[in-house]
């Protein structure tokens, strides 16, 4: 079947964040919002029969994750990453996001470090500061354009003189990959050197790779803990298909956890905190992974096509701002300095002067001022005339 991604499609009044409460939430009426990180396209249609099925059966009890859920993911795991997991290390959540903390919890006794990597995905802030615990910064280098991982600074968090002066004791990493905010792809040169420093310094990484298909052309995800045996034994791996096929407000991730010791513990503060996920998130996500690609495959390659004009547009047309270019996610990173605005103005110049309705680069840690994160995952005329919104109110300035 083919998919039309150019059809403006009606969203309001579904209640949905992005369209319903920007209004609310930015102060204007008549603002593009491409802050939340959803996408402006219809679901999948294997998708939709296989909810509409589900929802006529009248029943809808407390139920757990069929055999062919869970073969669905191992599955997806081997089909797209060669990476083969066995059924009992998958764990459902309603979502990545309360996974962490659990991750976190399981991991961490109040007071310890937790590493991340700034800029990133604002969530993850509480995640560690509500558990209790530190957050310690190994923030993303930029040189010419691109993110890079500071492997030096990341050793340094464990030399005894650091810690002298850094008392947390770091039991974990939140790694993301590929990264949101800013795009980029670790290779397994760059996840084998974080690897190897936890495993050196007794630190579990967490790896949140919710974004893992959503990649553009030329690139290929590798899961943290299919570079070896030990990497598995000692990572706790988010995946989810609610960003990759658009369901997010669906509410299902599997947590890959191949450790039984960290499993149990996952498990014990799991089901403390959060229960699983709802029936029709395991409809959906077997639904997705099974019959999900034709559509995945054209969403891709249109987001391919929204990357390209989005960059080609900014450098022909808007000084001041520059395309951090993503290897993956819809999520776009604009370094904005260029604009010699402070982070509040920014913010302010993008709602009030150009109505677009974009996330604040401060957001995702102080390293985010001066930038801004927008979603390009939207119908193509609505991205133009966003950029055609920036480019005027850049011009009028
Ligand atoms: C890196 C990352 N992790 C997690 C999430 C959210 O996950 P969930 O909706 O499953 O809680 C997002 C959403 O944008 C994300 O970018």
């Amino acid at each position: 079947m083919k998919y039309n991604f150019d059809e403006i499609c009606d969203r309001k009044n579904t209640d949905c964040y992005k369209w319903d409460l920007a209004p609310h939430i930015f102060g204007h009426e008549d603002i593009i919002p491409m802050w939340v990180a959803d996408m402006d396209f219809p679901a999948a249609q294997p998708m939709v029969y296989a909810l509409t099925q589900r929802a006529e059966h009248p029943f809808y009890g407390y139920t757990h994750p069929g055999p062919t859920v869970v073969d669905s993911v191992v599955e997806r795991m081997k089909k797209k990453f060669n990476w083969q997991i066995e059924p009992d290390w998958i764990v459902f959540t309603p979502g990545v996001v309360p996974a962490l903390h659990s991750a976190i919890r399981s991991l961490t006794h109040p007071g310890d470090g937790v590493i991340l990597q700034e800029p990133t995905y604002h969530p993850f802030f509480p995640a560690i500061t509500e558990s209790g615990c530190q957050i310690v910064k190994n923030n993303l280098k930029l040189l010419n354009g691109r993110y890079y991982q500071d492997y030096d600074d990341l050793e340094s968090k464990f030399l005894p003189q650091t810690r002298l002066h850094s008392p947390p004791r770091i039991k974990t990493i939140l790694f993301c990959n590929p990264h949101n905010p800013v795009g980029r792809l670790w290779n397994v040169d760059g996840i084998t050197q974080v690897g190897e420093i936890a495993l050196d310094n007794n630190m579990t990484v967490i790896s949140d790779e919710i974004h893992c298909e959503l990649l553009f052309k030329g690139n290929k995800h590798v899961p943290f803990a299919s570079i070896s045996e030990e990497f598995e034994q000692n990572s706790i791996t988010c995946m989810a298909p609610t960003k990759t096929f658009n369901i997010p407000g669906i509410a299902v991730s599997s947590i890959i956890i191949p450790n039984k010791k960290l499993r149990d513990g996952f498990n014990e503060i799991g089901s403390v905190i959060v229960s699983g996920p709802n029936l029709f998130g395991y409809t959906a996500l077997e639904a997705a992974y099974r019959y999900g690609d034709e559509w995945l495959d054209q969403v891709l390659d249109y987001l391919q096509g929204n990357l390209d004009l989005l960059m080609e547009y900014i450098k022909e047309n808007i000084p001041g701002i520059e395309v951090i270019e993503p290897q993956g996610t819809y999520l776009v990173w604009l370094d904005c300095r260029g604009l010699g605005m402070g982070p509040a103005e920014l913010g302010r110049f993008m709602l009030d002067d150009a109505k677009v309705a974009l996330e604040d680069g401060f957001i995702f840690g102080e390293t985010g001022n001066g930038f801004m994160r927008m979603n390009i995952a939207c119908p193509r005329l609505i991205l133009e005339e966003a950029l055609q919104r920036i480019e005027a109110a850049v011009n009028k300035r």
